[in-house]
C-alpha cells in the first residue's frame, strides 16, 4: 500500500509516522533508526544541551542513516537562551525540517522558513494550531489530552480535538496523544490527520536511550492506574495558569518559565514513591495513556513495520472496515 500523505511529502519519509521529541534523551540514538525504518526521526535540541553537541549529534545521525530526519527546538527554560544558536546549527547542517514546541517559537519557525527549511509546530489546542497556521507553519501537530508533555486547561481528547480541527485547518494536521498501534494510526487518519506523532510508544523501543527498567514500566503500565490516568486526564486549571502568567515581568524569564512548565506538566514532583522514579523515567514527563496499547519493546523498524503491516491487514482483511468493504461489494 502507498501511505503517501502531504505529511510524508513535507518530511520526505515513507510512512506518516513521526517520533516525538524528548528532552533529556531524544538524540540520534532514537531519531536515526526511526528515519532509517521509514518514519521521521526527531533529534531534540534540548537533549543535547549546547549548539556544539547538537552539531555533533546531527552528524552522528547522518552516519547512521541517509534518510531525512528533523530537529525539534522546544522553548523551555534551559533552551530559550540558546535557541537562536541551536537554530543556526540546524540551518548550517541543512536539516530539512524544524519542529518547534512550547512558548513563543514563531520567530524560530519564520527564520527557519526564510532559510528554506520546513517548519512544523506542536500545540495542545486548536486555537494555537490555527495561530501557527497563520504564522506560516507548514504543518501542525495537535496533542490530545491522552498524550504526554505540556497540558492546557482547554485541551481536548485526541478524537474530538483532531476531528474538529481537521474541518477548519488547511495545512496538514498530525495527530498525537495516546496513539501507539495500528488501530490508533488508522483512527487518526480517519479523523482527518495526515500523520501520527508517537512519544510514549517510541520510548519502549530497543534503541531508545532510557533504562530497561523505564521501558518495562511502560510495557507493564495500565491506563487504569490513577498515577497515569489522572495525570493525563486532569489538565492544569485555568486559574493556576493565570496565577503564573500574572507573575510574568516581575520574575526573570528563566525562573518564570520553570514555574510555568511545572504547572503545564502537572508537576509530578520528585519521586512518586510507588516504584516510578521520575528521574529514571525521564526528568518530569510521565508516559501517556498510550501505555494501554504497548505490549513489548521492539526495534524501531519492527515497530513501524508492525504498525503498517497491521494497518494494511485491518483495512484489507480483518478489521471492521474490511468487512464493510467486503459486504458492500
Ligand atoms: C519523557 C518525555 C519527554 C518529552 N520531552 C518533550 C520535549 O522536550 N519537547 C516536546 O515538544 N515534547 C516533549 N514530549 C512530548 C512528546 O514529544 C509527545 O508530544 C507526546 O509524548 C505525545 O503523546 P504520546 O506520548 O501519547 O504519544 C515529551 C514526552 C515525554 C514522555
Amino acid at each position: 500500500m502507498n501511505w503517501n500523505t502531504r505529511v510524508t511529502e513535507l518530511l520526505g519519509c515513507k510512512y506518516p509516522i513521526i517520533q516525538g521529541a524528548f528532552d533529556g534523551f531524544g538524540t540520534s540514538a532514537i531519531a536515526a533508526p526511526v528515519s532509517e525504518a521509514g518514519g521521521c526521526g526527531i533529534i531534540t535540541a534540548g537533549a543535547l544541551r549546547s549548539p556544539e553537541r547538537l552539531r555533533e549529534d546531527i552528524r552522528r545521525a547522518r552516519e547512521m542513516t541517509d534518510k531525512p530526519f528533523a530537529v525539534n527546538i522546544t522553548m523551555i527554560h534551559h533552551v530559550m537562551g540558546i535557541a537562536p544558536q541551536l537554530l543556526d546549527v540546524v540551518i548550517q547542517e541543512r536539516v530539512p525540517v524544524l519542529f518547534t514546541a512550547a512558548y513563543k517559537a514563531e520567530h524560530l519557525g519564520m527564520r527557519a522558513k526564510e532559510a528554506g527549511l520546513k517548519w512544523v509546530h506542536k500545540v495542545a489546542t486548536s486555537k494555537h494550531a490555527l495561530a501557527a497556521e497563520r504564522q506560516g507553519a507548514d504543518a501542525v501537530v495537535l496533542v490530545g489530552l491522552e498524550g504526554a508533555g505540556f497540558k492546557s486547561p482547554i485541551q481536548l481528547p485526541t478524537l474530538v480535538g483532531i476531528t474538529t480541527l481537521a474541518k477548519t485547518i488547511k495545512v496538514p494536521l498530525i495527530a498525537a496523544g495516546g496513539i501507539g498501534d495500528a488501530r490508533g494510526f488508522l483512527g487518526a487518519l480517519a479523523m482527518g490527520a495526515e500523520g501520527i506523532y508517537l512519544g510514549t510508544r517510541f520510548m519502549a523501543t530497543r534503541e531508545c536511550p532510557i533504562t530497561e527498567r523505564a521501558k518495562q514500566m511502560i510495557v507493564d503500565g495500565s491506563p487504569l492506574d490513577p498515577k497515569f490516568r489522572d495525570h493525563a486526564l486532569l489538565p492544569p486549571k485555568a486559574e493556576a495558569l493565570e496565577r503564573v502568567y500574572a507573575q510574568r515581568g516581575s520574575q526573570i524569564t528563566g525562573e518564570w518559565l520553570t514555574t510555568l512548565e511545572k504547572v503545564m506538566l502537572g508537576d509530578i514532583g520528585e519521586g512518586s514513591g510507588d516504584g516510578l522514579s521520575d528521574t529514571e523515567i525521564v526528568g518530569g514527563a510521565l508516559p501517556s495513556l498510550a501505555i494501554g496499547v504497548i505490549d513489548g519493546v521492539p526495534t524501531c523498524k519492527q515497530l513501524i513495520d508492525g504498525i503498517i503491516g497491521e494497518a494494511e491487514e485491518l483495512l484489507l482483511r480483518s478489521g471492521p472496515l474490511a468487512r464493510i468493504l467486503a459486504d458492500s461489494r
